[in-house]
């Protein structure tokens, strides 16, 4: 099979129509048996319950080509997982998780040739998604529902090595204390549109949250989950209802145990105690981990002793085990590498 011709090392982070896509419908009670196809548009009523309640949800997730030439994904059954929890969370039918998981893999294999090459550093990202398709005009979840997937090829995210980032304190919240924040909801990432804005707007790459409960506790930002090391080598990540269960955060914690011996901790995270930590990365599909430099709470600087010219040394041996697991350069653990090619 033959790749696109496309500069792989080169395509950022944007939309790209690829040739295939997966399409399902559920009327009537059940999902029909869907299949893929070449039409990249959706035609719906005006007032369809997405566009007028925000009943959608999504999953990210990648494939890419390994060195002994396979496209692969990764543990595609936690995003099927996650996005089941994610369909309940809003009154939509889940999409049956093994059909999930069959559904990647055919969408991926129809666009093999946009699968970037290995060592190029881009990969296909993956995304499924669902929503509300027929008219309600009174609040309530709609009748019938489309789940779709597209893939489109994107480029290496750290682009001339990983510099670290700095990210501000929000005074906006991300999710309410017994809210959507632990599903993948759209309306999560409508509402992170403004903050993230204005935070680009004042200098900042990035915000991080805090619990909307109490404005004490570190959450997440707005697209990672975030890891702390301590000066003694321990893995901290917090622990919240409200944040989304990253499948690399996931990862990272059994990486950090079984492959590097670490100890880890799954806790609450106090804003207070983040200056005793050495080092702080952001953890998610896109970037695996995205060093942090600095935290900046209103006008005070949190600097993490790994600085702001390179990630930190655990965070980095982190990073490369997990990556390397990916890629087949190291042993994986059962049922990580799903290999679909
Ligand atoms: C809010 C949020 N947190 C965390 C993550 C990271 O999750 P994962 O590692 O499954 O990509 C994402 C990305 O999906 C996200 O949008």
């Amino acid at each position: 099979m033959e790749k696109k011709n496309i500069d792989w090392g080169n395509i950022g982070f944007g939309y790209r129509q690829t040739d295939y896509r997966y399409v399902s419908m559920y009327r009537n009670g059940a999902w029909d048996e869907g299949g893929l196809t070449t039409d990249d548009t959706v035609t719906l009523s005006e007032c369809a319950c997405v566009l007028q309640y925000a009943q959608t949800c999504f999953e990210g997730l990648k494939a890419y080509t390994t060195e002994d030439g396979h496209i692969v994904t990764f543990r595609p059954d936690l995003n099927a997982e996650r996005m089941e929890n994610s369909a309940k969370g809003l009154e939509m039918p889940p999409f049956p998780r093994d059909r999930f998981v069959d559904a990647v893999c055919e969408v991926v294999a129809a666009n093999a040739a946009y699968v970037p090459p290995y060592g190029s550093g881009a990969s296909l990202y993956i995304r499924p998604y669902m929503f509300g398709f027929d008219a309600v005009i009174g609040v309530k979840p709609a009748s019938e529902y489309q789940f779709r997937i597209f893939t489109t090829p994107v480029g290496p995210y750290f682009k001339g090595g990983a510099k670290p980032i700095t990210i501000r304190v929000s005074d906006f919240d991300r999710a309410a204390p017994h809210g959507t924040g632990c599903i993948k909801a759209g309306l999560n990432y409508a509402m992170s549109l403004h903050p993230i804005m204005e935070a680009h707007r004042q200098g900042f790459d990035e915000n991080v949250y805090l619990d909307p409960a109490t404005r004490t506790k570190i959450e997440e930002t707005g697209g990672a989950n975030m890891i702390f090391i301590t000066k003694d080598n321990k893995l901290v990540t917090p622990k919240s209802d409200s944040i989304l269960p990253s499948i690399t955060r996931r990862s990272i914690l059994q990486v950090a145990r079984d492959y590097l011996g670490m100890e880890t901790e799954e806790r609450e995270v106090y804003l207070e105690e983040v200056p005793e930590f050495v080092e702080c990365g952001l953890c998610g599909t896109a970037a695996v981990i995205s060093p942090v430099g600095k935290i900046v709470d209103h006008g005070r600087e949190i600097c993490f002793a790994s600085g702001m010219n390179e990630m930190g040394k655990v965070t980095k041996k982190l990073y490369d085990t997990l990556t390397g697991i990916q890629m087949g350069h190291i042993k994986a653990p059962e049922g990580w590498i799903k290999v679909i090619k």
